[in-house]
């Protein structure tokens, strides 16, 4: 068969949206933006600024603040080295002729790699392009002794492949585990993170840009992507987008914490989201939490046996993280567990009463709830949760809490902290299942055009429309009057405007109402006139 034979016969790839996203669609981004422009306006009632952050940082600022033992940062993060160009290449050379023995072709090619990466490498790191890590020197130092030792070998033709060398064979493998152990140690870029979160973020601007400095507290909010590798399901997306504020500095007044929630619950009642339900905690401080993870692990201990291989290995890593458990099997058990509640300490206790009092001056209704824990790290006293209806087993809407000292853990100074982030995905949904989704995005009006003159007065026409405010569809070649009523019908216009040479040379336009077929003739001022008196 000829190249060209077999091109026509290879099917092109059919591509699809990578597994845990999707492309959102009109109408349906119609509600995003209608959504998205009510938190603005909602959350620049109570004085919140929009910021705008990266889509990527540095991973370590993730791990430092919503914690090593959290399934987020154990399993859910889209990390990668952010490194490319001549220098990655040189270490994938390195990388490709160790790893995959059958494609390192001669002994002379992986002497080659070897020493072009190091010469790079050191050079990367004098010019400074590679960063002086200091736990990153050992797998340097190794890399380069496995070099200057690979040189050292005795080979006698470098052109014989490896694989028929034993001598230089035996060599490499025993080498084999040393400049391996190096040549995957050896980073030549930062390790980023596609955020999944925007806490961190904030706070990492916050110190980044002395916001400390600015009157407090600072009130901040922002909405965008957040990606966390989790399994997809209705309702949770790999891509997912948040609708998030955070307030830091200033006090810890339950006023604040009150008003933070009070804001959401507005948002939601702007919306008209229906079946909205919002419970809260207090997780308790540095001082009493830790007392009181003591005895529910003791708690936990006496009953490990009836719990399942989840539970019982977070009575090690994470106690609190069993109260979350939804197992059926599991909850009678852990409606036996120590209460936080009896178990905060003076101030925390004062705090939380303090709390649900500001709630209840604000009319804010919720739902005390013991097991309310969250599954981030950061958090301290106040937490919550927001359900609404429709959404199935992921019916969190929006989650929540202080985390005073969260700054502080991530190098700035001593900052109080609460916020919240709303899961937008999940409120479009349930939006949805309510009905408040707006139907097809329709037109105002339709030009029904026949004819060279007549399309010339209707681009004007159009341009004039669009001018003042009105959405319209001009066809671009000519239709036949019925064919184009009949699209206008398609596409949910509300009048379609008839120009034929009839209506040009006369002056006077043709406008037909589709909802009821009755039309009437306007000169251009009358119909514009018209058109915003009805429209
Ligand atoms: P979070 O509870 O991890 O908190 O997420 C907040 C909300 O984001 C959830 O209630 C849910 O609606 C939505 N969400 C989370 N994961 C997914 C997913 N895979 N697919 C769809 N939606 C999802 C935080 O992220 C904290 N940063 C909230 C916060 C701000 N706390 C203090 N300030």
């Amino acid at each position: 068969m000829s190249e060209g034979a077999a091109k026509k016969e290879e099917k092109p790839r059919k591509f699809h949206a990578t597994r845990g996203t999707r492309d959102l669609l009109p109408p349906e981004t119609a509600l995003w933006n209608r959504v998205e422009q009510t938190a603005h306006e909602v959350f620049a009632t109570f004085g919140f600024g929009e910021i705008r952050l990266p889509v990527f940082e540095p991973s370590d600022l993730f791990v430092r603040s919503i914690g090593q033992e959290t399934d987020v940062v154990q399993k859910e993060m889209y990390i990668f080295e952010d490194a490319r160009g001549e220098i990655w290449l040189a270490r994938e050379n390195v990388r490709n002729s160790i790893f995959r023995p059958a494609e390192r072709s001669s002994v002379e090619v992986l002497k080659g790699f070897l020493n072009d990466f190091q010469v790079r490498i050191q050079a990367a790191l004098r010019s400074g392009e590679v960063e002086h890590d200091p736990g990153q020197s050992q797998y340097y130092k190794y890399f380069s002794d496995g070099v200057e030792y690979f040189n050292k070998l005795v080979v006698k033709d470098p052109s014989v492949p490896l694989q028929f060398l034993d001598k230089a064979q035996e060599e490499i493998e025993r080498m084999g585990p040393f400049l391996k152990h190096a040549i995957v140690g050896v980073r030549i870029g930062s390790f980023v993170v596609l955020r999944p979160e925007a806490t961190a973020s904030v706070c990492r601007a916050y110190i980044e840009h002395g916001m400390q400095q600015l009157p407090q507290p600072v009130k901040l909010y922002y909405m965008g992507p957040m990606f966390r590798r989790e399994r997809p399901q209705k309702g949770r997306y790999r891509q997912f987008y948040q609708i998030g504020a955070e307030v830091l500095g200033g006090s810890d007044a339950p006023a604040i914490d009150a008003e933070v929630i009070e804001m959401v619950m507005a948002f939601f009642d702007r919306l008209e989201l229906q079946g909205v339900q919002l419970e809260i905690n207090s997780i308790g401080c540095r001082d009493c939490r830790p007392k009181y993870v003591e005895l529910l692990r003791a708690a936990l201990l006496k009953v490990k046996d009836k719990l399942g291989p989840d539970s019982q290995r977070r009575i090690e890593t994470n106690p609190l993280r069993v109260l979350d458990s939804k197992l059926e099997s599991e909850q009678g058990i852990i409606a036996t567990l120590p209460h936080i509640a009896v178990h905060l300490c003076e101030e925390c206790a004062a705090h939380y009463a303090a709390v649900k009092h500001q709630l209840e001056i604000r009319g804010v209704i919720y739902r005390e709830n013991w097991r309310l824990v969250r599954g981030l790290d950061y958090y301290m006293r106040t937490t919550f949760e927001i359900t609404a209806q429709g959404l199935g087993s992921q019916n969190a809407v929006c989650g929540g809490g202080r985390y005073d000292g969260l700054v502080e853990l991530l190098g700035g100074p001593p900052t109080k902290g609460i916020g919240f982030a709303i899961g937008e995905d999940r409120l479009i949904l349930s939006l949805q299942e309510s009905g408040k989704a707006p139907a097809q995005q329709g037109r105002d009006v339709y030009i029904a055009w026949m004819g060279e003159r007549a399309h010339a007065t209707a681009i004007r026409a159009a341009k004039d429309l669009r001018k003042a405010g009105f959405s319209v569809e001009l066809p671009p070649v000519e239709q036949k009057f019925g064919k184009a009523l009949g699209q206008a019908d398609k596409l949910g216009a509300k009048y379609a405007l008839i120009l034929g040479d009839n209506e040009v040379s006369e002056g006077l336009w043709t406008l037909k109402t589709l909802a009821d077929g009755s039309q009437a003739k306007y000169t251009e001022p009358d119909l514009l006139a018209h058109l915003r008196k009805s429209l």
